[in-house]
């Protein structure tokens, strides 16, 4: 999380920079596997109801991550083919049950009420303000001049492959954070060029770290079907936390959120390194968690779920461990 215009940003700009230095920087170095950090929720709000997003792409994208984020987007929150499971809209209802979470444990078979997320505007701007982007001073110029401070959008950022983005491929591959009114952003970079080795994975080998094995990514695009993952996980994080006072582990300064408290977990059986277990299409071999609609297939992050306390994969039902 980035904060801006606050108290709160001058230890959080201090954080960052320390996190160049991976040994020091909690959240860069937390791992799922060794760390017992629980998440709690703080009393403050979260986004429910319609999540109308602004989606801008700085740079120029490419086709198929277009696409394939699209799909993942509109998918979110449609049924889809009974027969065809699990859907995407499985792993959602894990992050509607937050709504839940807040009143007190969430009970199994209690259906939260929906949490819309819809593309109500789209842009494409060029390379503007550079191809390098901090999130203390790019990201909110760019916002400001291309959402004009709409309250009821919140801004997505997706860059380009050759665009650099200050914060993001040491330790995480996406970023969310809040400026001034309480606004909200994501931030989601491309990690083909930048850093295949950090964000790619599983779908690329990492630079550093146990080996495991590596997927096939289900859309035939690496740094898309990252993409879809550090998407998915940042959705998580900005739902659940969207002010830093909402359901998060750790301290108040360095958050531990919902889906970075899964982080590196796939499926069961994940361990350091190893994703854990995922389906694979028999055609193509290409390795996936669950089924969009149009036949798109997604592999999905682990989501801390409230109602059990542990880190919760869409495919952990189909797979003993
Ligand atoms: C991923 O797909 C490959 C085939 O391309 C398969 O051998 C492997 O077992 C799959 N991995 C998982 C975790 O399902």
């Amino acid at each position: 999380m980035a904060f801006f215009f606050s108290i709160r940003l001058i230890s959080l700009n201090l954080l960052l920079l320390l996190c160049f230095i991976p040994s020091i920087c909690y959240g860069a170095t937390f791992d799922p596997f060794t760390d017992k950090t629980k998440i709690t929720y703080h009393d403050g709000p979260i986004l429910t109801g319609i999540v109308n997003l602004h989606l801008i792409w700085y740079g120029k994208p490419e086709e198929i991550q277009r696409e394939v984020i699209m799909d993942f987007l509109e998918t979110l929150n449609t049924e889809g083919d009974k027969k065809v499971q699990p859907h995407l809209s499985r792993w959602w209802n894990v992050v509607e049950s937050y709504q839940l979470a807040m009143k007190g444990k969430p009970t199994i078979g209690v259906e939260s009420p929906k949490i819309k997320v819809k593309v109500e505007k789209e842009d494409t701007i060029d390379y503007a303000y550079g191809k390098v982007l901090t999130t203390q001073y790019d990201i909110p110029r760019l916002i400001k001049d291309v959402n004009h401070g709409d309250p009821n959008l919140l801004p997505l950022i997706i860059t380009a492959k050759d665009v650099s983005m200050h914060g993001l491929c040491a330790g995480k591959c996406a970023d969310h954070g809040i400026f001034e009114n309480n606004k909200g952003f994501i931030v989601i970079g491309d990690p083909e060029i930048e850093c295949p080795g950090a964000c790619g994975w599983p779908f690329h080998e990492v630079d550093a770290g146990p080996k495991g094995p590596i997927f096939k990514p289900p859309n035939k695009n690496m740094a898309a079907d990252a993409m879809v993952v550090a998407l998915a996980s940042a959705l998580v994080n900005t739902i659940t936390n969207p002010q830093n006072t909402g359901f998060y582990g750790g301290i108040e300064f360095d958050p531990i959120e919902s889906a970075t408290a899964c982080k590196g977990i796939f499926g069961p059986g994940a361990t350091p390194g190893n994703p854990g277990k995922v389906f694979t299409d028999r055609k193509t071999g290409e390795n996936f968690s669950a089924h969009g609609n149009n036949g798109r297939k997604f592999l999905l992050p682990a989501i801390w779920n409230p109602a059990t306390s542990t880190c919760w994969t869409i495919t952990s039902r189909y797979f003993s461990t």
